[in-house]
């Protein structure tokens, strides 16, 4: 090694004279190697104290600086933890491999777990997500995409969450991401609203509206009995006036009957208590059965209601023979009903993949564009409706797109405004 090397090594262990005494004394040296090593001790030691001063006043500056920066993210950690402790939703964060890096005091209460028990744990090893009876795995509601997406990865509502000795909890679930949660090491920030008190009032307004259905029905069974009774006995007894008014009577029974009906199909969709019995339907003599029941009520506004049978025998459907004529005789009800004197409906199915599309066609006065998303909600009814001379309730199509969806079929309805309908569903085959 050249002496100029040793010396530069030696320079910062040594100070002047102790350097040339221990270099002088180890080694031998040629003019040279004694020039350069004078020239370098020619550095004194006043000039390295002072160097070591300004050496040691800018590390001190750095210190200080770095102090001050540890304490602005103390600063930073502390009000985003106080944020989050005072939030009142459950707020849940886990690292990319869905371990927990973040529990808020609301998700200790939500879900009965401390703290300390859950740091660093698989998610699913602390809670489980049921959406109905099927578990969420973390993959699923917590996707952990590979680009730099910043925003909602996933939101559901009505889930049940699973704590600490099976504590069950209904929430509404949504999961956020962070463009620099690669970086970070941070998968998923998770809000978890706790929904069971809606749920619980939500429970009792249905419990409350089953019973009074319940027993609104009873006496309209025997109204509608002795009705009944009374006009085939004494019909012809009775004057034009007296008949006219009760006719009048029966119509307004009739609707107080299906919307008690409508009403119960509701609260029965909404506690899930409404229950299939699948069989095997031959569809298109189905369809007739229904049309032949209808076919009354359409003929006495002279509307032309057909049934295009496929050419092709189609294959048997997957269905509550019962329920499924509901949807049915509702779409046909709605159809002939709305649809002017002398119009025409017309029934075409057909078979796509593993379903059956059954479409009811009118050439009615159609739905305003902005009504269709609509249309399939409690109440609904298109302005106008009354004048068109339907009194309906608003719920036939509600009840129709539930007992579709539980079939795992799908319903939806297009049309043109001042042209006619089509409304649409589909039912898996056999
Ligand atoms: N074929 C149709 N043509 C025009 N409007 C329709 C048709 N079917 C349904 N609608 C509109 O949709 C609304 C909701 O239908 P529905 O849920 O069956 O309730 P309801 O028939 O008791 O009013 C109806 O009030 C009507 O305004
Ligand atoms: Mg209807």
């Amino acid at each position: 090694m050249p002496y100029h090397k040793i010396l530069e090594r030696q320079i910062s262990k040594f100070s002047g004279g102790e350097l040339f005494q221990a270099i002088s004394t180890t080694y031998t040296h040629s003019d040279e190697d004694r020039a350069l090593l004078e020239r370098s001790l020619e550095l004194s030691s006043k000039e390295l104290e002072e160097v070591n001063k300004q050496l040691q006043s800018e590390r001190d500056q750095i210190e200080i600086q770095v102090q001050q920066r540890t304490q602005e993210l103390k600063a930073e950690r502390n009000k985003i933890s106080v944020t989050l402790a005072g939030i009142v939703d459950a707020v849940i964060v886990v690292d990319l491999n869905h371990n927990i890096i973040i529990f808020n005091k609301a998700a200790e209460k939500l879900t009965g777990f401390q703290l300390s028990e859950v740091l660093g744990k698989p998610i699913n090893q602390i809670i489980k997500i049921f959406d109905k009876n099927t578990e969420l795995p973390p993959s699923t509601f917590c996707p952990v995409s590979s680009d730099d997406f910043e925003g909602i990865v996933y939101s559901k509502e009505d889930l049940i969450l699973t704590g600490l000795k099976g504590k069950q909890t209904y929430i509404n679930l949504l999961a956020s991401q962070i463009e620099e949660g690669r970086d970070v090491n941070l998968g998923c920030i998770l809000t978890l609203y706790d929904i069971s008190k809606e749920k619980q009032l939500e429970e009792m307004r249905l419990d409350f509206v089953s019973m009074a259905v319940h027993e609104l029905r009873t006496p309209l069974t025997s109204i509608k009995g002795y009705l009944y009774i009374y006009l085939r006995d004494y019909k012809k007894a009775l004057d034009s006036k007296q008949n006219s008014l009760l006719s009048r009577i029966n119509i307004s029974t009739q609707r107080l009957v299906s919307l008690v009906e409508n009403l119960l199909n509701v609260t029965r969709i909404e506690k899930g208590t409404l229950t299939l019995n699948l069989q095997p339907i031959d569809w298109v003599q189905n369809i007739n059965e229904v049309i032949a029941e209808i076919i009354d009520q359409a003929q006495d506004k002279n509307i032309e209601l057909n049934f295009t049978e496929p050419t092709k025998p189609l294959s048997h459907i997957l269905a509550d023979k019962f329920r499924i004529n509901e949807v049915l005789a509702n779409l046909l009800a709605n159809a002939v009903n709305y649809t002017r004197q002398e119009g025409k409906v017309t029934v075409w199915i057909e078979e796509k993949g593993s379903e059956v599309i059954t479409h009811i066609t009118d050439n009615g006065p159609g739905i305003p564009k902005e009504a269709i998303p609509h249309l399939f909600t409690k109440f609904f009814r298109v302005s106008g409706s009354l004048e068109q001379g339907s009194k309906g309730t608003g719920l036939g199509l509600y009840i129709a797109k539930s007992i579709v969806e539980i079939h795992k079929g799908k319903i939806w309805a297009e049309s043109e405004f001042g042209k006619g309908s089509t409304f649409s569903f589909s039912l898996p085959i056999v």
